[in-house]
């Protein structure tokens, strides 16, 4: 029985990382999907609210099917030290384009490096997703229906409970 995790801030989680967790659901045993801290970059989100979107999107509602062998966790610390304990065998990360590869090529070493036994294994997401990530849909929403912008709809790259969430979050 082979666990993988799928790590990743998920900040907010798109059509993209869905895609990306498909893949892995059907390639490994169990995935954890684990919602952690990038310290290179500032939240958004809460965790909790990361965390509950996830938990909707994953669990059968939306018009998606459930993904029976995921399960969602958080971790503080270190991604690898977080593998080992859930004695998982691969770190799972979805690969866009080529400039993904610089920082995913050092981080998945440095987690070689610091566990061997443990492979990072990337998955490329649908061609339609190869341009969507969770900063530039931030980054849309922010600005959707402001400064003279027509209100944007994000409904092909995020599940509605998110488009909802990005709305309550840039409305306040
Ligand atoms: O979705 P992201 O922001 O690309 O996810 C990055 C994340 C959270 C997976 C990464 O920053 C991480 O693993 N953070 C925990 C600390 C750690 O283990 N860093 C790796 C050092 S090389």
């Amino acid at each position: 029985m082979v666990t993988a995790i799928y790590p990743g801030s998920f900040d907010p989680v798109t059509y993209g990382h869905l895609d990306i967790l498909k893949r892995a659901s059907a390639l490994f045993d169990k995935v954890i999907i684990a919602v952690g801290t990038n310290l290179r970059k500032h939240a958004m989100f809460s965790l909790q609210t990361r965390l509950d979107m996830l938990k909707e999107v994953t669990g059968g509602t939306e018009n998606i099917d459930p993904y029976p062998n995921v399960e969602i966790k958080t971790f503080p610390g270190l991604l690898v030290d977080f593998a080992w304990e859930q004695k998982a065998g691969a770190i799972i990360r979805g690969l866009r384009a080529l400039s993904d590869f610089e920082a995913e090529f050092q981080m998945a070493l440095f987690n070689r490096h610091m566990e061997p036994g443990i492979s990072t294994v990337f998955l490329m997401p649908h061609a339609r997703y190869t341009y969507v990530s969770s900063s530039a849909i931030r980054e849309i929403a922010q600005y959707s229906g402001l400064c003279g912008s027509k209100e944007k709809d994000l409904s092909e790259f995020v599940p509605p409970i998110v488009a909802e969430r990005l709305k309550e979050y840039f409305k306040r």
